[in-house]
Order: C-alpha cells, then sequence, then structure tokens
C-alpha cells in the first residue's frame, strides 16, 4: 500500500547518530560506544523533560549538555574531541537503504518529509551533506512549537503544513517512542527497528516492523 505523505524521523532513521563518535574513536577512546549510547540516551531525555516542564531549550543546546553529560560519566574528553564530535554532529552519515528508499518513493508520486525535533538550520545542514536534497521536499523542526516528541502538537505539524489527514500519512522512525507517538497519533506508524530492540509500548504497536527502510 503506498501514501500520498511518508514522514521521516531524522536521527537515528535517516542518519546515522552512533557514526559521530565512530568518526571520532580515536579521539574518544576505549568508552567510544558507551559516551555514544548515554549521549543519545541523555540527549532524549532531556527533549521528554523539558517538554514535560515546559523549560524548552533548542536541540542543539540538549545535544551540547548530553555530550557533556556522557563525557563526564566517561572519564572526560579533550576540548578537541568535543569541538569535533559536535561539528561532527552536523554531517551525519545517512543510512545506505535511505536514498533508494526516498527515490523509490518519490518515484511514486509521494511526498518525503522530515518531522524531527532537530533546529531547521541543524536539519537542512545533515540533509545537505548527506547529498538527500533532492530527496526530501522538506523538513519540519519541532522547534516552532516549543515542544518536542511525542507531544501530540508535533505530530500535528505534518497536517498544519499539508492538509494531510493522519490516515493519509505514513510515519517511519527507528525510535520506538517516536512510534508509539505517531500511532496514538493516527499516523500509519512503521518501526524501523534497526538496532534489532526488543519491542515495547505494546498498546502503543507500529502497523509494520521493518529492519531498513528497504522494506517499505
Ligand atoms: C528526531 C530525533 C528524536 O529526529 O530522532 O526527532
Amino acid at each position: 500500500m503506498t501514501f500520498p505523505l511518508y514522514v521521516f524521523d531524522a536521527y537515528g532513521t535517516l542518519f546515522d547518530v552512533h557514526s559521530v563518535v565512530a568518526r571520532h574513536r580515536g579521539l574518544v577512546g576505549e568508552q567510544a560506544e558507551r559516551l555514544s549510547e548515554i549521549w543519545r540516551a541523555k540527549q532524549l531525555e532531556y527533549t521528554w523533560t523539558r517538554s514535560l516542564m515546559g523549560a524548552w531549550r533548542d536541540f542543539d543546546a540538549l545535544t551540547e549538555d548530553a555530550l557533556d553529560f556522557a563525557a563526564a560519566r566517561c572519564g572526560g574528553i579533550s576540548a578537541e574531541a568535543r569541538e569535533k564530535l559536535l561539528a561532527a554532529y552536523e554531517t551525519l552519515d545517512a543510512f545506505p537503504d535511505v536514498a533508494p528508499a526516498l527515490r523509490r518513493l518519490r518515484g511514486q508520486g509521494a511526498k518525503c518529509v522530515i518531522l524531527s525535533n532537530g533546529r531547521p538550520a541543524a536539519l537542512a545542514r545533515a540533509v545537505a551533506s548527506a547529498g538527500l536534497q533532492d530527496l526530501l521536499d522538506e523538513s519540519l523542526s519541532a522547534e516552532p512549537a516549543g515542544l518536542y516528541k511525542t507531544a501530540p502538537e508535533i505530530y500535528a505539524l505534518v497536517g498544519a503544513r499539508y492538509g494531510a489527514t493522519p490516515d493519509q500519512v505514513s510515519f517511519q522512525s527507528s525510535n520506538r517512542w517516536d512510534v508509539a507517538g505517531a500511532a496514538r497519533y493516527g499516523f500509519h506508524a512503521i518501526w524501523i527497528n534497526r538496532a534489532g530492540a526488543p519491542d515495547e509500548y505494546f498498546d502503543l504497536p507500529p502497523e509494520r516492523f521493518l529492519s531498513t527502510l528497504a522494506d517499505l
């Protein structure tokens, strides 16, 4: 089944957030994987807690805060490493299945857009550096709403922009919590389980379980 509108989470779904530390493993040392995991987990935690308490802080600032916490937990990193890791976050690798999937969907006449917590400028840079600018119609950022996913106001940005009803939207994310939010909102929520993680949020199931975008 195809849909007029395919919406994609950015970080973790289109872009490999762990490619940053993998690129600079030499600067981080043997705790590279642990630092990368804590960095991502804290970045997301901050988006949820700040949305709940109404204390907005932009996604770039939360990414920096989360890196500083992760570094402190892993014995510290140099100022050079911090600078290079944050710079690399602006030019994340896209997963190899992304471009072919977007090309195929657009060839079928679908619109393909990003819906992300990321800042508009950061998303534009990530799309351009990954060479996806000709394969995506637009990037929608949570920033104007002053909230982060899984606030329904963020998923509502899609209908406000395109006039699409939720049942006209196929939403893809590697983040199971994001899939839960999208399913609750009413999208056709597809879990791209890149990490082979166990399922959760059983009351808010995805419509499909995929491991890459190749099977979309
Ligand atoms: C995003 C993060 C949450 O792109 O993956 O919104």
